[in-house]
């Protein structure tokens, strides 16, 4: 079975890979609406501390449990287990992974769903078509239902052509997209009046909330959800990456590049927003705070894009190209995960994998579509709040109490023969042992 295995063909695939899957509707749309809703910087200083002091030490313990094993979530953390007891413990934390990642993605492709109608409906008005454009942009069960399962069809078309000829080229081409993208909105936004107001709610820090327990549950959970953690997405991704590679840098550039595009977002979102109040929008809710959720996507935007004329079709059409491409390179993360189950456990065919489990994630789809108000946002609490910091603690769980810590040493050898007398080494082991189980549970607790 080991032969028949993908494998990133460069460091570059890999970054683009593990990045697109961080990178995600949880940057651009979450990190943002988070900051400006609980301090500002001050949520952004938190978020950074967390992200370097917890997250990445959780997505290293994913990163080397898949590249040592070379295998599928549930096979990964069974082969690190050494008695009956923690193999069952292994085989449960893997499946309960594969669960909670397809129940996300379900809900997922639900709002990625929404971000391609959002695309088409400036081509529709560039080409004359505003009948189209007005049913593109209105919530209904029928435009809702055809996008999931554009998206899906998408997503598994990716996934069935492979590591190589698939995920990494696909992310190799969407990432960098993505930044000059980016880049070009925050560059042209940042030119508006009212655009500085943004930039200060975003960026001037309001220190009084820096002890807020909602302010560190919010953070916690923004940087396990952003860096795709708990779920074995990292894991599965770690463990198609060449054994010459240095596990400690690469998984630093991941955690680099996606906390880096969650601040250029920020960057773009407020400013964005406060460039909608100057024009006239309504951007806050009745009970004083900043519209987030699907209100600051689906209507706050597309009003103020409404609000600048000719350009604003076009800045709308990049926006929303942004949004369905940092959505994309996120789904295929996901829908991998269960699929390299399917493949490797049950001998099944990648692409009979691909649709089969694919199509399965698209019917709960159209189940939350069709009874969006009782589902959706309880799917979104368990998997996100509940299912995933407790499987990130048990990932730092098995890396550090129950597997050998000279396998580790030797694992991450591959590639950095130095790890021993690096700081790496003389942090992380006490990190995941115990300040990241205790910090999840004290967090998750609050
Ligand atoms: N990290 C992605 C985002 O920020 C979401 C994700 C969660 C991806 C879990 C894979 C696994 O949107």
């Amino acid at each position: 079975m080991a032969s028949a295995r993908g494998e990133f063909s460069s460091r570059f695939g890999f970054l683009m890979a593990a990045s697109g899957s961080a990178v995600g509707l949880g940057n651009i749309w979450g990190f943002p609406t988070n900051a400006a809703s609980n301090g500002g910087a001050a949520f952004l200083f938190t978020y950074l501390i967390l992200a370097f002091a917890l997250a990445y030490p959780a997505l290293m313990a994913e990163l080397i449990i898949g590249r040592h094993a070379r295998a599928n979530a549930v096979t990964a953390l069974r082969s690190i287990s050494p008695g009956q007891k923690s193999r069952l413990l292994a085989t449960t934390v893997g499946f309960v992974g594969i669960l909670t990642v397809s129940f996300i993605l379900s809900f997922y492709a639900i709002v990625s769903g929404w971000m391609i109608a959002f695309f088409f409906d400036p081509i529709a008005r560039i080409l004359g078509m505003d009948g189209l454009a007005q049913w593109l942009t209105e919530d209904a069960v029928l435009r809702n239902s055809l996008f999931v399962v554009l998206f899906m069809v998408f997503t598994m078309y990716i996934i069935s052509a492979g590591v190589k000829d698939g995920i990494e080229k696909w992310a190799s081409r969407l990432m960098p997209s993505l930044i000059v993208i980016l880049a070009l909105l925050i560059l042209y936004v940042i030119t508006l009046p009212g655009a500085g107001d943004g930039l200060r709610a975003y960026l001037v820090p309001d220190f009084s909330r820096i002890a807020d327990p909602a302010l560190l549950v919010d953070a916690m959970g923004q940087a396990f959800f952003s860096l795709s953690l708990g779920v074995g997405t990292m894991l599965v991704y770690g463990s198609y990456i060449s054994k010459k590679e240095n596990l400690p840098t690469i998984g630093s550039l991941v955690a680099l590049l996606d906390v880096g595009i969650a601040v250029l977002a920020g960057m773009l979102i407020l400013p964005a927003m406060y460039v909608a109040l100057n024009n006239g929008v309504q951007i806050f809710d009745e009970s004083g705070g900043l519209i987030a959720g699907p209100g600051l996507i689906v209507s706050v935007l597309p009003a103020l894009f409404n609000t600048m004329g000719a350009v604003g079709v076009f800045v709308a059409f990049a926006f929303f190209a942004l949004m369905t491409i940092a959505s994309l390179t996120s789904s295929i993360s996901m829908l991998e995960v269960p699929v390299a189950y399917g493949v490797e456990h049950h001998g099944l065919e990648r692409r009979k994998a691909a649709i089969a489990i694919g199509s399965i994630v698209t019917l709960v789809s159209l189940v939350i579509v069709f009874n969006f108000d009782p589902l959706f946002d309880l799917v979104v609490t368990y998997t996100t709040e509940v299912s995933q910091p407790l499987l990130g603690f048990s990932f730092c769980i098995f890396v550090a109490w129950i597997w050998k810590r000279n396998d580790i040493l030797e694992e991450i050898k591959q590639g950095c023969p130095e790890v021993e007398s690096g700081l790496f080494w003389k942090i992380w082991p006490f990190y995941v042992k115990f300040i990241c189980p205790v910090a999840i549970l004290v967090v998750y607790f609050q």
